[in-house]
């Protein structure tokens, strides 16, 4: 059985990804995974592949284990693992829960290097994994502090992996997006904190990216031109500079 595993599906890229895997991949089943279960639902009636949901709270170290017992039950062949699920806390580190960052770690970092490891097993020569990074992987970021060093461990493991797994055939790529219009704005209390945008895009367009950049094997997905070319001036300046001028952006004295 062929399958693809994504993970963040009920909502904002993770949604639109399993809708764009759907339309463009071959596949028996996509396990949809995210704790909102009657969104995960909701995406039998939006796909011609068969949905499994499986409702799990990734910061658990149980749900690991939980995905785990089903991979060992019906063992699949995964051709793609996309470990879209994750959050951010934005504001200044003293100030916001260190629960709330803690978690957005555990999510972002630690599950999805958990579920990396326990999804090789089942993965073959020319299957692949994609990792949602982000356009804050590249520098370090004030009142994103966590969120930011939490991104650049997930784009330098991906990185890393891919290379690893060169000789097995199978890919990583790491998708690093800028602002996008989805639910984590609210739950990183993005108007409170953040008051600078480039430009907004949407999950349906880094979706079609995604899905453009994996066909050709790329191993870091960046969409939108103005995102490329500051990921591409960020390497040439010091990191105080860049975030000097973040910090004046910002307002963050
Ligand atoms: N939006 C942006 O501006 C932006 C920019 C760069 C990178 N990214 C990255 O892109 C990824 C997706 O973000 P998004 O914008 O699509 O956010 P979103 O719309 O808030 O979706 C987040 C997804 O993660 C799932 N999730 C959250 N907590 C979870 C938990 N404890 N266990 C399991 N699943 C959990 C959510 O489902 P449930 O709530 O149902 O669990 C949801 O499906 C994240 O890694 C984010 O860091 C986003």
């Amino acid at each position: 059985m062929k399958i693809a595993v994504i993970t963040g599906a009920s909502a904002g890229i993770g949604r639109e990804l399993v809708l764009a895997v759907d339309k463009a991949k071959d596949l028996d089943e996509i396990w949809v995974i995210a704790r909102r279960r009657e969104r995960l639902e909701e995406l039998k009636t939006l796909c011609r592949t068969k949905i499994l949901p499986i409702p799990l709270d990734l910061t658990r170290n149980t749900s690991i284990e939980e995905y785990r017992a089903f991979l060992i039950m019906e063992k699949p062949e995964i051709k793609l693992l996309i470990n879209g699920a994750g959050f951010g806390v934005f504001g200044p580190f003293e100030e916001r829960s260190i629960n709330d960052q803690l978690d957005s770690l555990r999510l972002n970092v630690i599950a999805l290097t958990a579920m990396c490891y326990a999804s090789l097993p089942y993965m073959k020569k020319g299957s692949a994994i994609i990792n949602l990074g982000s356009n804050s992987a590249w520098q370090p970021v004030p009142w994103q502090a966590v969120y930011g060093a939490g991104k650049s461990a997930v784009l330098n493991f991906s990185r890393a992996l891919g290379r690893e797994l060169k000789k097995r055939g199978v890919h990583v790529m790491c998708v690093c997006p800028g602002w996008i219009k989805t639910e984590f704005q609210q739950r990183a209390d993005h108007e409170k904190y953040m008051r600078y945008v480039d430009r907004w895009y949407s999950p349906e367009e880094v979706a079609q990216q995604t899905m453009k950049d994996l066909e050709k094997k790329k191993t870091v997905s960046i969409l939108g031109s103005p995102v490329r070319r500051q990921v591409r001036l960020v390497k040439f300046l010091p990191a105080k500079l860049v975030m000097e001028i973040w910090c004046r952006q910002q307002g963050i004295e």
